[in-house]
């Protein structure tokens, strides 16, 4: 993929890097304002992000939107961060088609209230000729989930004696995942410091390098991201070798 003359340079870029957006809720607390806000301001980090993934020439780029976990949040906010989807979703699209960004998602996407579905759906095949970075949005989103539907998905096709029991391995269960049709993240990154997964790509992340960082998701800009990625250039990725 082509990079843009104004990204700095990378001896190596990552061709996957997926995101745990987190921190909006602290973010509008510290500065009194309702949660909401804090996932308002969050859309402008992630038009920087898609913008700078494609300047440095990363070619997919998964954002952890919302989470199966996440519906249980009090109903104010799921329909506020719904309703903040949905209009990301319609008013991106020019913006998305500008960058030769096309848009793709995982999750459990049956779950999303019917026009939000309907317009993913459509601004998925509005930027689907596109051919320059593929952002990918975990919607209604569980790693665990996506493990156990992969087994379901083999088991039928063993039943309909498509494959045999012994085939199975790992590549034959990575075709089976929400995300058959991606290249494992290399670089993770995950904002607000918090240590940990929240059950996202389970199986993907196995050999990822991970970044943390302690700005809040409303507060990370392109320099941000071109920390992580100068972070990644120095990683020595071993994987289990010497
Ligand atoms: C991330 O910010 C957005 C979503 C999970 C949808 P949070 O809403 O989790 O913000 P904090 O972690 O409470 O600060
Ligand atoms: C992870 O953030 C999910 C998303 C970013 C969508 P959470 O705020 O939901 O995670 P926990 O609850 O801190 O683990
Ligand atoms: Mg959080």
């Amino acid at each position: 993929m082509a990079t843009h003359p104004k990204a700095p340079k990378f001896k190596r870029v990552p061709r996957h890097v997926a995101i745990i957006m987190d921190g909006n809720g602290r973010w509008a607390k510290q500065r009194g304002l309702p949660r909401i806000e804090g996932h308002r301001k969050g859309t402008d980090s992630v038009r920087a992000t898609v913008e700078a993934a494609g300047e440095t020439g990363v070619e997919f780029l998964t954002l952890y939107a919302f989470s199966v976990e996440n519906w249980s949040r009090p109903k104010a906010e799921v329909d506020t961060l719904m309703r903040l989807l949905q209009q990301f979703l319609r008013d991106e699209i020019a913006e998305l088609n500008k960058h030769n960004v096309r848009l793709q998602a995982i999750g459990r996407l049956a779950d999303l209230p019917a026009p939000v579905g309907a317009q993913l759906h459509e601004t998925i095949l509005a930027t689907s000729r596109n051919t320059g970075l593929t952002l990918i949005l975990a919607l209604s989103y569980s790693g665990r989930i996506e493990i156990i539907e992969a087994v379901q998905s083999v088991i039928r096709e063993i039943q309909l004696g498509h494959i045999d029991p012994a085939q199975i391995d790992e590549t034959v269960l990575s075709r089976h995942l929400y995300t058959r049709y991606f290249p494992d993240p290399d670089l993770l990154i995950r904002t607000s410091g918090e240590m940990r997964l929240s059950n996202f790509l389970l199986w993907q992340l196995s050999y990822t390098e991970l970044f943390i960082t302690p700005t809040l998701w409303p507060d990370f800009r392109k320099p941000d991201f071109f920390d992580a990625l100068r972070s990644y250039e120095s990683r020595n990725r071993r994987y289990g070798r010497i």
